[in-house]
């Protein structure tokens, strides 16, 4: 029998991305619609939201319990094959850029009243507020913009099933007591046993401890969280809750992210192809984008790449740390693209300067610079610190783009470390670190640099990546799994 599941998100590629949430969001729903479930989505209708959606018609109105009617659209998008519900308060959502921040990067003071808001009304339509015909037999939330779904549900006689992802524990709103107060949440939700917090209301506690099952974005971060070192405060929740958790590997959409097809390339590959030269091209075409001068576009070193959120969890510092030895000592160039802290920025720009000729950045958001430059470089860097999934070095990995990481996370979970017997045995995609300095990310780096000097062995990793799967069928699979409550 047809499953009806409402996915509650608060990002969706291609319409409003601030990070990966955006790109699971899209691929995951799109992978499970074709496993006979009847899909919706739902999103605040954020002003860049309702220019980019097609075909909008009104279903309804609800009413949330403070007394605020919001209009309930409907719309859908080419590249996404299941409807798409947006809960249009333009008060709270009709407003420019970021969905949590403003311009200048600070949160929204009203978030707890948007989140709560969309939650609500998200659990309003899995009970087919508006007798549609359409009930929800499991609702899928994500991240604390969501985690009063299941505590809302929580309320209703017979309830859906409740999933709650985690892509990101260290993301959290929390609020007081007045706030508590004003968003006229049921008052047994102040208590150690439900939402409250350290003295505060936590949205991402909530989440936790209403569903039925907590899914992570992989299987090692699911593990890590459970630990103070990357469960923070939360640690001992997850840890009695642990019953109910599991980490579900995030896939990739591998139509967007094919460099077979890749309609952002200068040159498109693949694996039994002539991989060298087109990354030649690639890298011309990136590194004229860029600004690069015609000399520094002919060297033959290998190029290094980044892309993301220019943030202390990346370890972008590490990698800035460990670039002056490296641009002394090889002659490796670099390329940056990610937008983020403002000193992280700085710093970047000022090492960019100082090195014309071998490193070269974008501050700022760009989707085809992001796609140029996996197809570009020979070797991916992505230090994180923590790293829950983690998408660039699933997407370095089909692009034939070796991925060099820190052990941790997802990036643990989808990379296995160039080593003799790895390599002789044709399952190294790349090359793995642990320590998070740029000491050891600069030694794994150079372990790259070596390995790229032999062409034989660097095409056999290149293409154990290129042939792997990285997409959502076996992942796919597992949710619905859980979704059945298998
Ligand atoms: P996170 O969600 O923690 O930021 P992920 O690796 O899961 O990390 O996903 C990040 C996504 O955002 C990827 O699709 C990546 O390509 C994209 N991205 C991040 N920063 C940029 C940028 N400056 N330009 C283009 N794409 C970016
Ligand atoms: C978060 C995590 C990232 C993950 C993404 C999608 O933003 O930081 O590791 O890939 O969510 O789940």
């Amino acid at each position: 029998m047809t499953m009806n599941v409402l996915f509650a998100a608060s990002e969706l590629f291609p319409l409003i991305k601030t990070g990966g949430l955006a790109d699971v969001a899209h691929s995951l729903p799109n992978a499970l619609a074709q496993l006979d479930i009847d899909m919706r989505l739902v999103l605040p209708a954020y002003r860049q939201v309702l220019s980019g959606i097609s075909g909008l018609r009104v279903l309804g109105w609800v009413k949330a319990s403070t007394g605020r009617e919001v209009r309930i659209l409907e719309g859908s998008h080419p590249e996404l094959t299941i409807p798409i519900w947006l809960v249009d308060a333009p008060e709270l959502f009709d407003r420019p850029g970021n969905p949590y921040t403003d311009a200048g990067g600070n949160d929204w003071p009203d978030n707890p009243v948007r989140f709560a808001l969309f939650s609500q009304v998200a659990a309003s339509l899995a009970m087919d507020a508006l007798g549609l015909g359409w009930r929800a037999d499991v609702v899928h939330a994500n991240d604390w913009q969501t985690g009063l779904v299941p505590a809302y549900l929580a309320t209703e006689s017979a309830p859906p099933r409740t999933l709650f992802t985690v892509h990101n524990l260290a993301y959290d709103c929390q609020f007081d007591f007045p706030v508590f107060q004003g968003l006229q949440l049921p008052s047994y939700w102040w208590s150690l046993e439900y939402g409250e917090f350290y003295g505060r209301f936590s949205m991402l506690k909530a989440g936790i401890i209403f569903c039925d099952r907590i899914t992570t974005v992989s299987p090692r971060y699911a593990q890590e969280i459970r630990t103070t070192e990357l469960g923070y405060a939360y640690a001992d929740v997850l840890e009695a809750n642990a019953g109910k958790l599991v980490g579900i590997l995030n896939g990739i959409d591998d139509v967007t992210w094919d460099p077979r097809t890749d309609p952002h390339l200068a040159a498109r590959y693949h694996v039994n192809g002539k991989i060298r030269d087109a990354k030649r091209a690639n890298r011309e075409t990136l590194l004229k984008a860029l600004g690069a001068p015609e000399a520094a576009c002919e060297q033959r070193g290998p190029l290094v790449g980044s892309v993301g959120r220019l943030v202390y969890q990346k370890g972008i510092d590490l990698l800035l740390d460990a670039i002056p030895a490296l641009l002394d000592d090889s002659d490796a160039q670099f390329v940056i693209i990610g937008s983020g802290e403002t000193k992280l920025e700085q710093q970047l720009t000022k090492l960019a300067l100082a090195w014309p000729d071998r490193l070269f950045c974008h501050i700022g958001y760009s989707e085809t610079l992001a796609h140029q430059l996996e197809a570009a470089c020979d070797i991916f860097a992505m230090p994180s610190r923590y790293e829950p999934c983690g998408l660039n070095q699933m997407y370095s990995l089909r692009y034939g783009t070796p991925p060099v990481v820190r052990e941790t996370g997802g990036l643990a979970d989808t990379v296995e470390d160039a080593k003799p017997r790895s390599l002789a045995r044709g399952e190294a995609n790349g090359f793995v670190f642990r320590e998070a300095s740029g000491a050891a990310l600069g030694e794994a780096l150079r372990r790259a640099f070596a390995l790229h000097a032999k062409p034989k062995q660097w095409m056999k990793l290149i293409k154990t990546g290129m042939r792997g799967d990285y997409g959502w069928r076996n992942s796919a699979q597992a949710y619905l799994q859980l979704y059945r409550a298998e």
